[in-house]
């Protein structure tokens, strides 16, 4: 597959930005659009977005809030200007924490306001992307929109318990993602979504949470940027509306 036109959401994050950067070295590479709740404010995308320029491909550095519509709605505004198709989104916007938030470790730490925060972000973010950007997905042609879940999500997979909005959000997120697939199938069938489970990385999001993840098993964002676009690159439409792993594996939703 050639990647030509290219939207990254989360750009400014840890594992974003690494796959940002790799596009960006692509030698087919003609667009990038670069967007995160604070990309215009991040050091690391207004260097890349230079590096781009002397690459001679147009970089588009946008603020989008992915929980909200009407952020979403200027996005839409923006690539109408000037990003006729697209060949790959990937997702990588996430909430796990945050100064007045943590992952719940108990029942008894459950709060409305903090599920609602996790859920907009991690939930309901991928899906109302991928509708604000829905033309663009179901031209006939193909495309592949690849959001970043997370093996929490997986009910299946649930051995420890804990983390319940995180867990609640990410299994949403695969929820949507997969009936959104089925819908993307038949009208663009060369379509391909996939949620991805980069594994633990080291990043802004992970790094509380390190303490006991064994050195071999904290990968650093180039390896699992690498990872997740040969991923992406050898996926095929039969694939469409699966959970996969960096390396490859099924999860089990
Ligand atoms: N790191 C891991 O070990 C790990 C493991 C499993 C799954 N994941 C998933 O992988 C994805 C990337 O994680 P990461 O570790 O790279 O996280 P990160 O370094 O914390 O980056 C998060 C990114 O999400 C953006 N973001 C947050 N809220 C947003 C919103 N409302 N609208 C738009 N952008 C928003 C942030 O933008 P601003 O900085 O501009 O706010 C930032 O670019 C997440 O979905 C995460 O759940 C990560």
């Amino acid at each position: 597959m050639s990647l030509q036109h290219v939207l990254v959401m989360g750009a400014s994050g840890g594992i974003g930005l690494a796959i940002a950067e790799q596009l960006s070295a692509m030698k087919d590479m003609k667009t990038l659009v670069l967007c995160a709740a604070h990309a215009t404010a991040s050091p690391a995308l207004k260097t890349l977005g230079e590096t781009c320029h002397a690459r001679g491909i147009h970089a588009m550095i946008i603020d989008v809030d992915v929980s909200d519509e009407s952020s979403l709605a200027n996005l839409v505004s923006s690539l109408k200007e000037s990003v006729p198709t697209m060949d790959l989104v990937v997702n990588t916007a996430g909430l796990l924490h945050g100064p007045d938030l943590a992952p719940e470790k108990s029942i008894t730490q459950i709060s409305a306001s903090a599920m609602q925060r996790i859920f907009a972000v991690n939930a309901f973010g991928p899906i109302l992307l991928a509708q604000a950007i829905w033309p663009w997905l179901r031209a006939k042609k193909p495309v592949v929109f690849a959001s970043l879940s997370a093996r929490v999500g997986s009910i299946a997979d649930n051995r420890l318990g804990g983390w319940y909005g995180y867990r609640a959000a990410k299994a949403a997120q695969n929820q949507f993602l997969k009936t959104m697939a089925i819908e993307l199938a038949r009208l663009n069938p060369s379509s391909i979504v996939l949620a991805l489970h980069p594994g633990t990385t080291d990043t802004a999001l992970s790094r509380p949470f390190q303490a006991g993840v064994a050195a071999e098993k904290l990968f650093t964002t180039e390896f699992v940027a690498t990872r997740l676009l040969q991923l992406i690159a050898n996926a095929t439409p039969a694939d469409s509306g699966s959970f996969v792993a960096w390396d490859g594996q099924t999860i089990a939703w």
